[in-house]
């Protein structure tokens, strides 16, 4: 696949088949998504990618961080009910995702600012692989609310829980919102 259609083609997947990812494939897809560009070269992501029934523990965790993000939801969307029941599905089960990869940092000399730009790089780079591999994803932040739950589960210390993705074959195909005007400004052109 191309890069340009990986980069517009790439929706937040909710909804996946319970068909099993191959082993093989996510360490190929991490091969290569860890080409990811670091603060002096540090690398010092971490990825912790799970399947059967840990995941299903990890999944059972993270879904208790949705109580800390309903007083936002309702606010945001008190007219559209519909939404806050779509995401609170969405964390119960993480759209039955066979795959639930959590993204850290290990603490590397430098400031936070820089490793959360690190782990943010590679988990782009990870999510637009896994497309081009015809696997869906969903960077998400919400579950980083229970971080020391999830590390507690996962024997981690000393790391910073940056985001969790599921990931798993599309079981949907999201709708492509549509990018906000003006988000560049170019000065000193001619
Ligand atoms: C830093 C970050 C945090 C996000 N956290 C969540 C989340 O907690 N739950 C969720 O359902 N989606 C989450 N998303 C996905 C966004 O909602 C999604 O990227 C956005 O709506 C645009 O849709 P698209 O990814 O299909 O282009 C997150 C995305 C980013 C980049």
């Amino acid at each position: 696949m191309d890069l340009y259609e990986a980069i517009k083609g790439r929706r937040s997947v909710r909804k996946f088949k319970s068909t099993p990812v191959p082993k093989d494939l996510i360490e190929k897809i991490f091969e290569v998504a860890l080409w990811a560009p670091s603060g002096m070269n540090r690398q010092n992501w971490k990825f912790f990618v799970l399947a059967g029934e840990r995941k299903e523990e990890l999944v059972s965790i993270s879904s208790t961080s949705f109580q800390y993000l309903e007083p936002q939801l309702q606010q945001l969307y008190a007219e559209k009910p519909k939404i806050i029941e779509s995401t609170r599905r969405f964390f119960k089960r993480l759209g039955e995702a066979p795959i639930v990869v959590c993204a850290y940092f290990e603490p590397a000399n430098m400031e936070d600012v820089t490793s959360f730009q690190n782990v943010a790089a590679a988990i782009q780079n990870l999510l637009l692989v896994a497309h081009a591999e015809g696997l869906g994803t969903c960077w998400m932040t919400g579950p980083v609310t229970v971080a020391n739950e999830i590390s507690r589960f996962l024997g981690v210390k000393d790391m910073t829980l940056v985001a969790i993705t599921p990931m798993g074959y599309p079981d949907e195909t999201p709708k492509v919102p549509p990018r906000k005007p003006e988000r560049v400004v170019y000065q000193g052109f001619e």
